[in-house]
């Protein structure tokens, strides 16, 4: 039979039924959990008691943390422009990079290529060739990263602390031992080695925060929208906007042309 041209796995109907990963939607309202019905949809089967634990605790975790986060920035600014709330939402989606939310890629993929390696040699690997190693390092967490700390104690509670989360902290104590100060296992670090330990691919890693942060971002335009001014959010540009550029200069004779 020819195949056509859009393929999917994920649901379809039969007899005017829709269908998630084989199961009846109308199955699943009622019974499962957000976060089950999550994990379901990203892997295919229904989850254990414990990988629902777990996975509940990374979008805990990922939820929310603060207005200063660039996506929050960008999410808040787009809004304050006029715009409705799916706009300024997938403005702060968008913002989402290697230096934020968008590491917990790089880290997956760092854990499951590095994982049967000395981790001293893969962190001087990175080290000497300049490269920062994603998941570790904090702009506020000096010490350790409260988040990490949470995640991967739930990981040991429920049994899913192996060789991924082994590999993370050794890379973080080697860090250490190598720069001569602390970079910690940031949020992303963590959850990079508790999803490693259920199986996920290192191609979803930027799924898993986008998912978590959403009803962050969401919260936070909501806000925006409905107690500040629009425009609000534009610069103080006296205060923190430091001019760089040419002095006031006349526009040569050459291109006055009317
Ligand atoms: C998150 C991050 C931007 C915070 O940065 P910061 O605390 O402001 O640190 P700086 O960018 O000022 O860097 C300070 C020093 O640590 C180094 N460094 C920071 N993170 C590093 C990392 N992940 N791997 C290797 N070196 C790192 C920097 O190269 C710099 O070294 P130097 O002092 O020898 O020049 C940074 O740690 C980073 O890029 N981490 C990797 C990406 C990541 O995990 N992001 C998720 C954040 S939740």
């Amino acid at each position: 039979m020819e195949r056509k041209k859009w393929r999917t796995t994920i649901s379809w109907h039969f007899d005017g039924e829709a269908y998630v990963r084989g199961y009846k939607l109308k199955d699943l309202i009622g019974n499962l959990s957000f976060t089950e019905a999550i994990y379901l949809v990203l892997k295919g089967e229904l989850p254990s008691e414990k990988e629902k634990k777990m996975l509940d605790a990374v979008f805990v975790a990922t939820v929310e943390h603060s207005i200063a986060p660039p996506s929050v920035i960008a999410g808040r600014a787009v809004a304050s422009g006029g715009n409705s709330l799916h706009v300024g939402v997938g403005a702060g989606v968008l913002a989402f990079g290697e230096a934020h939310g968008g590491a917990l890629e790089g880290a997956m993929r760092f854990i499951q290529e590095n994982v049967e390696k000395d981790p001293s040699e893969v962190v001087k690997r990175y080290l000497d060739e300049g490269k920062r190693i994603p998941g570790y390092g904090h702009r506020y967490y000096k010490d350790y990263d409260p988040r990490s700390k949470r995640i991967m104690e739930i990981a040991k509670e429920i049994g899913f602390f192996g060789r991924y989360c082994q590999f993370a902290l050794e890379v973080e104590k080697e860090i250490e031992r190598v720069k001569g100060k602390k970079l910690v296992m940031n949020v992303d670090g963590a959850i990079a080695a508790v999803v490693s330990e259920m199986g996920f691919d290192w191609r979803l890693g930027k799924g898993f925060f986008i998912i978590g942060r959403i009803p962050g971002i969401v919260a936070h335009v909501y806000e925006e929208l409905t107690t500040e001014k629009p425009f609000s959010k534009r610069l103080d540009e006296e205060k923190e906007v430091e001019y760089l550029g040419e002095k006031p200069r006349e526009l040569p004779e050459s291109y006055k042309r009317n």
